[in-house]
């Protein structure tokens, strides 16, 4: 039997009061329908259909290449919208599951358990169900007086009475495909709102067809999300499962409360995660890592024994045993060698140090490579952009650069070079010398006793205190 995923995501998401449209919407850093998308790849589902319209370039590009697309143009409601797929899923044979493009903590556990479901109840159409104590927003399940669905009825839509019902639609069917198209086509308008409810498809199916439920009793794998506050609870709900994964794994977390990884980052046993730490997008953290307090990756690469202290890491490497930080920030293909150190207040952009490199304070290296065993002094600058355009630099092994350097790129240092400090470097420097590039210093005698008079002292005072031989 073949099945395929219908996922609605052409709704604008107006209560979320944001310009993306709400199935765009980053939760730790990955749109809403990434993670469903994920989930239905990591199913048995054979093809995925995702209807777009608000917006609708947004969702294809997080989505290109994946699924194939529906275009419902004016976003007429639910059925509407499942109305749209009929082009690309209309004329197939098999089971279809319905999703939203607003929850997304679905998992593929779930997805197989109501598909495996609705093919042994052998039901043309099973509707997913779950609980909430405060169903406020979701539609509701009408059950006749032998417990068999009759309708939902949305939440706007219901009498008083009807409002204390706790079981909600989740807005998931597994539906056999035929069926679901042929009864589309019989649903009307609400007389509520101008809309097109899919959830009319249980009253229009009950009677001529086999309507089954299925109830799942963790509600917060289904939740909905429909505005920024819904955001929030479903991220806790994702990072506290991910932590606890972590954890049981053999990964520390002091204060996990305020520890933020990401659904795509592995970390390795024996690291420890220390407090207000956020690891997101495709990082990998090795063995024996440190990281933390205060931390940001993304899309960080962390081998063994690294620490990294009140940092920023995105899009870099940083090679075992070296450490970063406090305060340092590694960006745009930093690739930073074994045993390094990066400190206070440094900046690496697009470059590569070698191993035993250290810079371990107030530094900025930009479009540079840097070989083995360099130190960068206190204030040294890669002086990569002349305001039109960056230039690299290139540095050997065993270089020292004294502090405050500037090395005006583009330009090359070679190996065994000692730069004076202070230097403002604009020429290649061969391997082996010195370079001194800076004006030298000349000491005007008794110049200054004249042009200093400090306020309530005579120049003779200052000297009776210098010398206690003269008072
Ligand atoms: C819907 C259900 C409700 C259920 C709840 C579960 C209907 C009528 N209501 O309500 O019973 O309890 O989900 O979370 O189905 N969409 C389109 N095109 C449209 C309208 C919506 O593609 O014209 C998409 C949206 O992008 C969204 C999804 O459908 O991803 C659900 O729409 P939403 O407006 O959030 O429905 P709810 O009011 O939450
Ligand atoms: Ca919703």
């Amino acid at each position: 039997m073949n099945k395929f995923a219908l996922v609605l995501a052409a709704g604008k998401g107006t209560r979320m009061k944001t310009i993306l449209p709400k199935c765009a919407f980053p939760i730790l850093k990955k749109p809403m329908i990434e993670y469903i998308v994920e989930s239905l790849e990591a199913s048995t589902i054979d093809e995925t259909c995702v209807v777009v319209g608000h917006q609708r370039k947004v969702i294809e590009d997080i989505l290109d290449g994946r699924v194939a697309f529906a275009y419902q143009e004016k976003q007429l409601g639910t059925g509407h919208a499942a109305m749209a797929a009929e082009g690309v899923l209309g004329d197939k044979e098999g089971t279809t599951l319905i999703l939203l493009g607003d929850m997304p903590l679905i998992d593929e556990t779930t997805i197989e358990n109501i598909l495996s479901t609705h093919e042994k109840l052998g039901n043309d159409l099973t509707v997913v169900t779950t609980s909430y104590k405060d169903p406020r927003g979701y539609g509701r399940i009408i059950r006749d007086k032998y417990g068999k669905i009759e309708s939902i009825i949305e939440d706007k839509e219901c009498t008083e009475e009807q409002k204390n019902i706790q079981e909600v639609n989740t807005g998931i069917y597994a539906v056999d495909n035929h069926y679901l198209f042929q009864t589309l086509k019989h649903i009307q308008k609400s007389a509520y709102r101008n809309e097109y409810y899919l959830t009319d498809i249980v009253h229009l199916m009950r009677h001529e067809y086999t309507v089954g439920t299925y109830t799942i009793r963790d509600n917060s794998i289904v939740m909905g999300v429909n505005d920024l506050y819904a955001i929030s609870i479903a991220e806790k709900v994702l990072r506290d499962s991910i932590n606890r994964e972590f954890m049981i794994n053999g990964v520390s977390m002091i204060n996990p409360e305020t520890i933020t990884i990401g659904h795509n980052v592995c970390i390795e046993e024996n690291v420890t995660i220390y407090p207000n730490t956020t690891i997101t997008g495709e990082s990998t953290i090795a063995e024996g890592a440190q990281i933390g307090p205060n931390t940001e990756i993304h899309n960080g690469v962390i081998h063994k024994d690294v620490s990294v202290k009140h940092s920023l890491v995105y899009d870099s490497v940083v090679h075992e045993r070296t450490t970063v930080g406090p305060f340092a920030h590694l960006r745009s293909n930093a690739n930073i060698g074994k045993e390094n150190r990066i400190g206070n207040f440094v900046e690496v952009k697009k470059s590569s140090t070698g191993a035993h490199t250290k810079a371990s304070h107030l530094a900025y290296i930009g479009d540079t490579t840097t070989g083995d065993n360099v130190n960068f002094g206190c204030g040294s600058i890669t002086v990569n952009y002349d305001g039109k355009e960056k230039h690299e630099t290139h540095i050997g092994d065993d270089v020292f650069i004294g502090c405050n350097t500037n090395l005006v790129a583009p330009i090359s240092v070679g190996d065994s070079v000692f730069i004076a400090a202070g230097s403002t470097v604009t020429e290649n420097v061969p391997s082996g010398a010195l370079a001194i590039a800076r004006n030298k210093q000349i000491n005007k005698e008794d110049y200054a006793r004249n042009l200093i008079k400090p306020k309530g002292k005579t120049v003779e005072t200052i000297e009776d205190a210098k010398d206690p031989k003269t008072s």
